[in-house]
């Protein structure tokens, strides 16, 4: 299964909102293409990932069901839209696209989320604490949000100018 070229902030694909797809599309080679973003996912030692941060604006997620134990349980929701949330709570948080940056972000503690498996058929899951962090941050992804919008002015500011430094690096390193 090949490892995926990861997108990084900075990217115009992480800005814009993803695709619906369409129950059509879920075939054999949209089933690979998520085996290959789990492969992804966990390649860079990650706990979630959106469809748009290897390329395609589409909505899609994948995620580890981090109760089964890293690895374990690799989750997959097409379409996923979060009809119940409830409580609230901050947590650390980073992402794949905006590598070493991380922060405190105030999520709901508890969601429902509806969505279609890799088979296409419904379902529907509830999910608390550090999972509905992993699903509200992918989701958000699907609406062309990072977890650096939901800082405060200051706190955001820092961060991307931070990562602007780090992207400089990042890409000396790659074309070495
Ligand atoms: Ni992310």
């Amino acid at each position: 299964m090949p490892v995926l070229q990861l997108r990084y902030m900075g990217d115009p694909i992480l800005r814009k909102k993803a695709a619906k797809v369409e129950p059509e599309e879920i075939d054999d080679k949209f089933r690979q293409f998520i085996a290959d973003m789990l492969e992804t996912m966990y390649t860079n030692e990650g706990v979630g990932l959106a469809a748009p941060q290897v390329g395609e604006s589409k909505r899609l997620i994948v995620y580890d069901n981090m109760e089964a134990g890293y690895r374990l349980d690799p989750q997959a929701l097409i379409n996923p839209e979060i009809v119940e949330r409830e409580g609230s709570c901050r947590g650390e948080e980073g992402c794949l696209s905006i590598p070493e940056i991380k922060d405190m972000v105030e999520r709901a503690e508890r969601i429902v989320v509806r969505g279609l498996d890799r088979d296409g058929n419904e379902m529907e899951i509830e999910a608390e604490g550090m999972q509905a962090r992993v699903i509200q941050h992918e989701i958000d992804h699907l609406e062309g949000i990072l977890f650096v919008d939901r800082l405060g002015g200051v706190k955001k500011r820092l961060a991307v100018s931070r990562w602007k430094k780090l992207r400089k690096e990042l890409e000396a390193r790659q074309s070495a």
